[in-house]
């Protein structure tokens, strides 16, 4: 039985990797997160507590990290503040999270000589045209937009520094969009389900033109579980399903699915700076660690999550209001 540390735990993709850690592995898995307004720790709930332990804390407190460290096996860190809308309203605690706290964790990896595992995005490379038949690669230049993606950047690169200068045992991945139960409504496709369950009607930034390349969450997981255990060390792998859709299908498709029509919806004020496409070429991932997505049916995956959204309003609906109050003082 492997012993792992999963920072970000209780968030979005962090809880699908423990629940896919829990069904797939013997691991035992601690949880370190500071169940910020995007941690809930009903997201862990039906876990076995035998399996799977929170510590509630922040990666940035040196001491907390150092006793986890030196308890595990390897270290998965997927904490971070991770919302554009949110890195341009107010973003230090971008700063906090994403750079001093990864910069504790590596601190820490190289004290106890841990493996370590750094999730990260695509949003590093910037963005592409509309009609660039190209991809992003392990190799695309670094070309953040907003405060969050560059503090994304910024954790990649101390990653990428603590191997060369110190010898620590990471790798990097940089994923697509994901999505899937356990999202938080500030985000694109919750919100917009999360409105119709409502009777809302979905909001779309600008024209709806921006492309974004969709990815299950539960695909992520795997791809990241066989990067940790084939991956080679200072290497990065890009992750992604084929899976790039314009939002404006993206809320047709939502809308027609819940028995709306397919045109319910409204534009809003559009994000500054707002990247236009992502689209990810993981082939490196796929031919050389021999990973393949199981959910290629984007529709058959987006109708599961809206029965996941409307078979759990608990889970939801506390932040909803919120969160909406903050889109409208933005005209969003
Ligand atoms: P999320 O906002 O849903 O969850 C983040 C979690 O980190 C929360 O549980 C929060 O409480 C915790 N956290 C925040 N600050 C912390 C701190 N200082 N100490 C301890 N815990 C802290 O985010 P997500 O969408 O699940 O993203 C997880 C990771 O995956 C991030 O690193 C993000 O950059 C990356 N990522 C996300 C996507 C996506 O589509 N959502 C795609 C690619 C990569
Ligand atoms: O690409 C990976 C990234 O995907 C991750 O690094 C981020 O953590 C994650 O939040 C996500 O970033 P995006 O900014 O792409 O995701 P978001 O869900 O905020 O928005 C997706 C698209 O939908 C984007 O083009 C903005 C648009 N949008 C978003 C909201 C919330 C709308 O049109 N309407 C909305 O209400």
């Amino acid at each position: 039985m492997r012993k792992l540390l999963v920072t970000g735990g209780a968030g979005f993709i962090g809880s699908n990797f423990v629940h896919h850690v829990v069904a797939n592995t013997d691991d035992h898995v601690t949880v370190l997160d500071k169940l910020t307004y995007a941690g809930n720790r009903e997201s862990l709930a039906s876990l076995p507590t035998d399996r799977v332990e929170l510590v509630v804390g922040d990666i940035a407190d040196a001491e907390l990290v150092d006793r986890l460290f030196a308890d595990v096996d390897a270290v998965v860190h997927y904490a971070a503040e991770s919302h554009n809308d949110n890195s341009l309203h107010d973003p230090r605690p971008f700063l906090d999270t994403n750079i001093i706290g990864t910069y504790t964790l590596l601190e820490a990896a190289r004290k106890h000589d841990r493996r370590f595992h750094h999730i990260s995005t695509d949003e590093v490379y910037g963005d592409l045209e509309l009609d660039d038949p190209a991809r992003f690669t392990e190799t695309t230049p670094y070309n953040p937009s907003s405060p969050y993606s560059s503090t994304k950047a910024g954790s990649d690169l101390l990653v990428r520094a603590w191997v060369r200068s110190f010898g620590v045992r990471a790798t990097i991945s940089n994923c697509s969009n994901n999505y899937g139960p356990y999202q938080h409504v500030e985000k694109f496709i919750p919100r917009q389900i999360t409105n119709v369950i409502r009777g809302i009607r979905p909001k779309l930034y600008g024209k709806g033109e921006n492309v974004r390349d969709w990815i299950h969450a539960d695909d992520h997981s795997s791809a990241v579980l066989t990067i940790l255990e084939k991956g080679a060390t200072g290497e990065t792998y890009l992750i992604g399903a084929d899976g790039e859709k314009d939002n404006k299908t993206v809320v047709e498709l939502i809308l027609q699915m819940m028995g709306q029509p397919a045109d319910a919806y409204e534009h809003v004020t559009d994000r500054a700076g707002h990247d236009l496409r992502y689209a990810i070429d993981s082939t490196r991932l796929r031919t050389e660690l021999g990973w393949t997505p199981r959910y290629q049916d984007f529709e058959a995956g987006l109708a599961a999550t809206i029965e996941w959204y409307r078979d759990n309003e608990d889970w939801w609906a506390p932040a909803k209001d919120g969160v909406e109050a903050f889109y409208a003082s933005k005209g969003q």
